[in-house]
């Protein structure tokens, strides 16, 4: 069997994508380990998650920092001496610059909160409330120099109910948020997944359509791969 996968995780805030990560290693559901988590937050929750673990975590502050460039310089320095195989943003705040996300790009994945491509950014529950959305969810895509907009790999759908708020969509969402993220990166434990000219490759063929999240399991949306067309 392959060693664990070594995971370092991106985190600003509350960390519970963080702990379904930890919790799945510990279950033995994930055979990969947290090797370290970072933040640009000295006080995010999610680091003392780490601690309590034993998992180093460490915060920069980016005003001690001359420009975006030398905090994700200092940040992606420390994060490399630590190896990481997978690098997780999970509720990562901040916007990472290029030349960090263009040079671990096979290797690194965000979990954002709505179906992309619709609305990136901030907000995603009441922005998809106020749209009129019969559905929203999240979505796992790999990270590339634009914000929200790297290839999706898996995403989980939930219906917005007539008397949702912000508040109860994002309550309701969660729990599916932390499976999806989960099952994605066993996806990543079993080296099935990579990137090229924006569509997501599995098993080195490209998808047509991102993995859905149903009766809790990825499941491949049909038709499974691109056809030559669409490519
Ligand atoms: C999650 O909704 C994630 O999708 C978004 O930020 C939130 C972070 O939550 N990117 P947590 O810190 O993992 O609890």
């Amino acid at each position: 069997m392959d060693r664990p996968l070594r995971i370092a995780v991106l985190a600003s805030g509350r960390g519970s994508n963080l702990a379904a990560l930890l919790r799945a290693c510990v279950a033995d559901e994930l055979h990969a380990r947290v090797i370290g988590v970072w933040s640009d937050r000295p006080s995010a929750p999610a680091l003392d998650l780490a601690r309590v673990q034993n998992i180093p975590a460490q915060s920069l502050r980016p005003r001690d920092f001359i420009d975006r460039e030398a905090f994700d310089r200092a940040l992606f320095a420390d994060i490399d001496a630590a190896l990481p195989d997978l690098i997780v943003c999970a509720g990562f705040m901040r916007i990472l610059s290029a030349a960090v996300v263009a040079a671990h790009s096979q290797q690194m994945i965000n979990i954002h909160p709505s179906l992309l491509p619709r609305h990136p950014g901030l907000d995603t529950h009441s922005r998809a409330i106020a749209a009129g959305d019969s559905d929203h969810g999240a979505s796992v895509h790999f990270m590339i120099p634009a914000l929200d907009a790297g290839p999706v790999i898996a995403q989980t759908p939930i219906a917005i109910r007539a008397d949702d708020n912000p508040q109860s969509l994002a309550e309701r969402l969660l729990p599916a948020e932390h499976e999806l993220l989960v099952a994605t990166v066993a996806l990543f434990t079993r080296h099935r997944l990579g990137h090229t000219d924006g569509r997501v490759l599995i098993d080195g063929q490209p998808l047509a359509a991102p993995l859905q999240m149903i009766d809790d399991q990825l499941q491949p949306a049909s038709p499974i791969l691109a056809s030559s067309d669409d490519r």
